[in-house]
């Protein structure tokens, strides 16, 4: 597997042409698609929800990254896992009994992953690092696309990755939000695998070439 891989959110498409949108990443180097569910209470917006990523799901031909900011997500991995995604990420801030859904969302054939808000320490996964497939980094405050990056992510993914290291842990290290090609080299650099890319991969005048620039300033910091 070459890193990054790169994982446009759709929550930046033009919602009346989602379809366009999604074949447009179908047609290009864009590894997963990331789907974000926000429910208006855990984070102060509201997305879309499952009829919404079933129908991505009908037409994506890459795998979907479902990134939940809701409460209670324990009663809809199942539902998210029916409506296509391939990895399901919940927060940690959202869940009392985190080892309890990371199984939930194994048992349903799901890569299980969990995401860490800015101020959330890394050192709270220590116990459950076996049991999750990717940790997703906030670098942004949740709830919106469009922010700007939060500085303080490049020594948390820093120290995240030497923790899976010490581990012997294999899961991947997702970064999410205020993600372009002036921050995407050092977040390679600091252990990133995954980079999620919304306004600056929508908002670029030619998506694809946006996704493969990322790509390529990612590879140069890889290498
Ligand atoms: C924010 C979402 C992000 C967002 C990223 O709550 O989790 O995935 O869509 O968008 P940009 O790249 O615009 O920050
Ligand atoms: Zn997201």
């Amino acid at each position: 597997m070459s890193y990054p891989l790169i994982a446009p959110s759709i929550l930046a498409a033009d919602f009346a042409n989602l379809q366009r949108d999604i074949e447009v990443l179908n047609n290009s180097e864009a590894d997963w698609i990331h789907v974000d569910i926000m429910d208006g209470v855990f984070v102060p917006n509201i997305s879309f929800g499952l009829p919404v990523c079933e129908a991505v799901h009908r037409h994506a031909k890459k795998p979907l990254d479902v990134h939940l900011m809701i409460v209670q997500p324990e009663q809809y991995v199942e539902a998210f896992a029916k409506a296509g995604a391939t990895t399901i990420t919940v927060h940690l801030e959202a869940c009392t009994h985190l080892h309890r859904v990371l199984q939930q969302i194994r048992d349903l054939g799901c890569k299980a992953g969990v995401a860490l808000n800015p101020h959330t320490s890394v050192r709270l996964l220590e116990n459950v690092l076996h049991d999750l497939d990717m940790i997703l980094l906030m670098s942004v405050n949740p709830g919106f696309g469009g922010q700007k990056f939060i500085e303080q992510t490049l020594p948390k993914t820093r120290q995240l990755r030497q923790m899976l290291q010490e581990a012997g842990s294999a899961a991947l290290i997702e970064v999410d939000g205020g993600i372009d090609t002036s921050n995407a080299a050092a977040l390679v650099e600091a252990g990133a695998h995954v980079l999620v890319a919304g306004s600056s991969v929508f908002r670029a005048e030619n998506p694809a070439d946006a996704i493969i620039r990322l790509k390529q300033v990612g590879q140069r910091a890889e290498a």
